[in-house]
């Protein structure tokens, strides 16, 4: 694997103990479940906004064939992509840069389709120690922020898909700044085949960020100060902000040549 930035060594740490968070204790799970509601199967278990919405469209979009493989970037505990996978029928690896997160993939994977047809390994958006033109499908739900990060992962997508397979990202902007991801992606060699909006986004966010607030004392008592702090930190900045998000998901197609 190729040598993580000191970003990417921050988000590593940062990643790994929420997720042995989510898996020493209930508490992170059940508010996560409590935020999405009926509006994701709850057996994905995403740490995301990854809702019904989604998962049709990027099944629909996908247009994937059975025993192909699907690379599901960002994967966190592999709920979205072993869900796809599963439906679809096709083979899955996830790739996440926290060790821990791809741990608790790999242990239920089962839970959705034979062990032999998923895995999950360590890796970044713009580095994902997977092969050339390797997969003919590929999801990635709420990772990438930055422009410069978009553009990375859009490169490292380019080389991992084979030419003329599709893409789903979700893609949050600033309310009003328009497309400019559009020309990024079409220079990296894709072709926007669908953009989805999804005005729902925020609410999910916005539930799951009062629920952490509302049970404080709860998080602490379960996760410790250290961890309760980020989260109750993230919640607090990213509130205010949510009303000016725009979201989408997006499908791009590899270019043949
Ligand atoms: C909000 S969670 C979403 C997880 C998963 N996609 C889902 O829908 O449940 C974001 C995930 O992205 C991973 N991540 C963040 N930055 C990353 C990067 N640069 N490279 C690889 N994974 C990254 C985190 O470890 C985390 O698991």
């Amino acid at each position: 694997m190729s040598k993580m930035s000191p970003r990417e060594v921050a988000l590593q740490a940062e990643f790994d103990a929420f997720y042995t968070a989510t898996a020493s204790s209930d508490l992170l799970p059940r508010l996560h479940a409590e935020a999405l509601g009926d509006a994701c199967p709850s057996e994905v278990e995403a740490y995301s906004s990854c809702n019904w919405n989604l998962l049709g469209t990027a099944l629909s979009r996908l247009r994937m064939r059975p025993g192909q493989l699907l690379a599901d970037i960002g994967c966190g505990t592999g709920g979205v992509g072993l869900w796809l996978a599963r439906a679809l029928a096709v083979n899955l690896v996830g790739v996440d840069l926290s060790r821990t997160a791809v741990e608790l993939a790999m242990a239920r994977r089962s839970d959705f389709v034979p062990p032999e047809r998923a895995r999950f390994q360590v890796g970044t958006v713009r580095a994902t120690g997977l092969s050339d033109q390797c997969a003919q499908g590929a999801i990635c739900v709420d990772v990438v922020v930055g422009t410069a990060e978009w553009a990375a992962t859009l490169q490292e997508l380019h080389r991992i898909l084979e030419p003329g397979s599709r893409a789903v990202l979700t893609r949050t902007v600033r309310a009003g700044s328009g497309t400019v991801w559009k020309p990024q992606v079409e220079n990296a060699g894709f072709e926007i085949e669908d953009v989805c909006e999804r005005p729902e986004e925020p609410q999910i966010w916005r539930s799951l960020y009062h629920l952490w607030i509302s049970r404080e004392r709860e998080l602490r008592r379960a996760l410790g100060d250290a961890l309760a702090d980020t989260l109750l930190k993230e919640a607090r900045e990213v509130l205010p902000r949510l009303g000016r998000h725009r979201s989408s998901l997006v499908t791009l197609r590899r270019r043949a040549t």
